[in-house]
């Protein structure tokens, strides 16, 4: 047989084995499995023309050189790269903020990082990325295990066969060019931090575990809980034992062929997470071959008119918006201190309410502000411009949504999932984000649902929120920049606002740039002044408006973006924060926290 066909054939079966294999399902609440940390230091190859991968197009994927880490076996072998003596980056950590010559960087990076191992008998093995930007594929052993889009969730993937006792390791590519088809896509207003961004762990689990559960209040109850667990195995009649200690609460119940166990029961004692007292409950989850355990807050929400309900009761969300920017250092926030500062400073302004944009942000944020009593508007960047006709697209965006969804459903901080940030209004896109609303409401029947929306202005004073996409939310967001990008801050005291939605809404943005320390008078653009001037007549705007629920003002604190080139004032930050990069408080913080208090003592039952 000539050459030809044999190359093609190598060639066909290049295509399948590069399609390396999807991530295992999530598995919930790592954290409190039995994981052996990866962070720490790994070797990193800043490869921006791939090579690592073009020129070795003869090679199986799954044989990549750079996969296996390949060493010199002769003193004539061509081998033009070297792991171990390649230079350092922490992980987690964007690679922008860790070597100057990276703070642009958008391409590839090769990470590597040995560790001894002793594989344990009927125990199986993942490795648990919390999050890598934007691509990332993984190899253990020389072995392409399995890849993953989107810059923003996690994933996990079963290495049980590919280790081995004694030295092992693993190679993560991760690239993080910015693309059209992507989610987001080509233009952001925030830094494109690349790299392995969250925790990494190893995972141990018995042969038979615990997947994936689910334990919340019933909406409209107060002593109503259910929820199911679903074990790793199919398989009917596996016995699950879920305990609340606490609440003295013992449930035994069996999985059906599915491996699925539904839980349901009533307790009349409970006491409801809340803001105010942040209830959590240790829970416990047992089965034969494997025990968790978590720490969940019982509360509903729920909307009634034109009202939200916590707990049955009415509620103003009193927030404030904040990108997952690390405080101080600037870079990827990933740690509980950068969120106990962020979220420490939202509670300083009076806030019960976060709205994490414009991705999920790390477990931890999210852990925190369940303990600190802060609810939480949870989104996935489908952000302005997408390939709203791209089914590629959607399915990434339906991923990245079910990813976000499967890890924090337990979470009572979180009481809104949004599907969006100010997405043009074309039938296309509304078809698109109609299907991520479907999406939520097959994997959760407990939260609400919104998006950031934009209005529309009519007779320059009124503006009119009836983008057909509110005909799908629970809750209407709406992004306005009275005062700053339209109009001058007191055009907000002439505005009239209508929906012909009966819907609570969540002003999701409003604000302006101020460089802390630049003092002027009130009409000097960028000073902390203008600043301050344009949040007294916004909030003297947002007492008229009779369907407003909540609040989220951009932003809390100063973030990097590209997009912001004013020398001395920007320099590539977006200054719109309430407090400088620096943790430096700006006049606006204090009008806000004013408002907030008035808030909360109008809402206070009177004594
Ligand atoms: C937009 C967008 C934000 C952006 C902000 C701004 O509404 O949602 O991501 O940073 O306005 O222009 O500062």
């Amino acid at each position: 047989m000539s050459p030809r066909p044999v190359f093609l054939i190598l060639q066909f079966l290049a295509a399948l084995t590069c399609l390396a294999q999807q991530p295992a399902p999530l598995i919930t609440n790592v954290e409190h499995r039995n994981t052996i940390s990866l962070n720490g230091s790994w070797r990193a190859i800043v490869d921006l023309y791939d090579v690592g991968y073009s020129n070795y197009r003869t090679h199986l994927p799954s044989q990549n050189p750079f996969f296996r880490n390949a060493k010199p076996q002769t003193r004539r072998d061509r081998i033009e790269y070297d792991f171990d003596r390649s230079d350092l980056l922490k992980v987690p950590g964007d690679w922008n903020t860790q070597r100057e010559s990276l703070f642009f960087y958008e391409g590839t990076v090769w990470y590597e990082k040995s560790f001894s191992y002793h594989p344990r008998p009927k125990t199986r093995v993942f490795l648990y990325i919390g999050a890598a930007n934007y691509i990332a594929r993984v190899g253990v052993n020389g072995t392409v295990i399995c890849e993953h889009e989107g810059g923003f969730t996690p994933f996990d993937c079963e290495i049980t066969t590919l280790l081995h006792e004694g030295e092992n390791f693993v190679v993560v590519y991760v690239n993080n060019a910015r693309k059209a088809d992507a989610v987001p896509a080509l233009t952001t207003d925030w830094w494109n931090y690349g790299g392995l961004t969250r925790d990494l762990y190893l995972v141990e689990l018995p042969e038979q575990f615990i997947q994936d559960y689910v334990l919340q209040l019933k909406p409209g109850t107060r002593d109503q809980l259910f929820g199911w667990v679903k074990l790793s195995n199919p398989g009917a009649g596996q016995q699950v034992t879920v305990r609340i200690p606490d609440l003295s609460m013992e449930k035994r119940v069996t999985t059906n062929a599915g491996g699925m166990a539904e839980i349901s029961f009533a307790h009349a004692g409970l006491k409801l997470w809340s803001p105010d007292s942040p209830q959590l409950y240790k829970v416990e989850i047992e089965t034969a071959s494997d025990k968790v355990t978590d720490e969940i807050g019982f509360r509903s929400i729920q909307v009634r008119g034109r009202d939200i309900l916590l707990n049955g009761s009415p509620v103003f969300l009193r927030g404030v918006s904040i990108h997952e920017e690390a405080p101080y250092r600037s870079g990827r926030a990933f740690s509980d201190d950068d969120a106990r500062i962020l979220l420490g400073w939202v509670k300083e302004l009076g806030g019960n309410f976060v709205r994490l944009a414009h991705y999920p942000h790390n477990e931890h944020m999210v852990r925190m502000a369940e303990r600190m009593g802060l609810m939480v508007w949870s989104e996935v960047p489908v952000y302005w411009s997408i390939e709203w006709d791209n089914p590629a697209a959607l399915a990434n965006a339906k991923s990245q949504l079910t990813e976000s969804i499967v890890r924090d459903r337990n979470r009572a901080s979180i009481v809104i999932w949004s599907v969006g940030n100010e997405t043009p209004i074309t039938d296309k896109r509304t078809l698109f984000m109609h299907s991520l609303v479907e999406t939520v409401r097959a994997l959760d029947s407990t939260r609400l649902i919104s998006a950031a929306l934009e209005a529309r202005k009519v007779e320059s004073t009124t503006r009119i929120i009836d983008d057909p996409l509110g005909a799908d939310l629970d809750v209407l967001g709406c992004n306005e920049y009275i005062g700053w990008y339209d109009g001058a801050p007191e055009d907000a005291d002439r505005a009239a606002w209508q929906t012909p939605y009966d819907k609570p809404l969540i002003m999701s943005e409003f604000g302006g740039d101020a460089s802390y320390g630049f003092r002027a008078d009130s009409d000097v653009r960028f000073s902390e002044d203008y600043q301050e001037d344009l949040y007294i007549h916004q909030v003297k705007m947002l007492d008229r408006i009779a369907f407003l629920r909540g609040a989220s003002p951009w932003i809390l604190m100063d973030f990097r973006s590209p997009r912001r080139l004013l020398p001395g004032i920007q320099d590539y930050y977006n200054r719109k924060g309430l407090i400088s990069d620096r943790g430096e408080k700006k006049k606006a913080f204090y009008i806000l926290k004013a408002w907030y208090q008035q808030k909360y003592d109008s809402e206070r039952p009177h004594h």
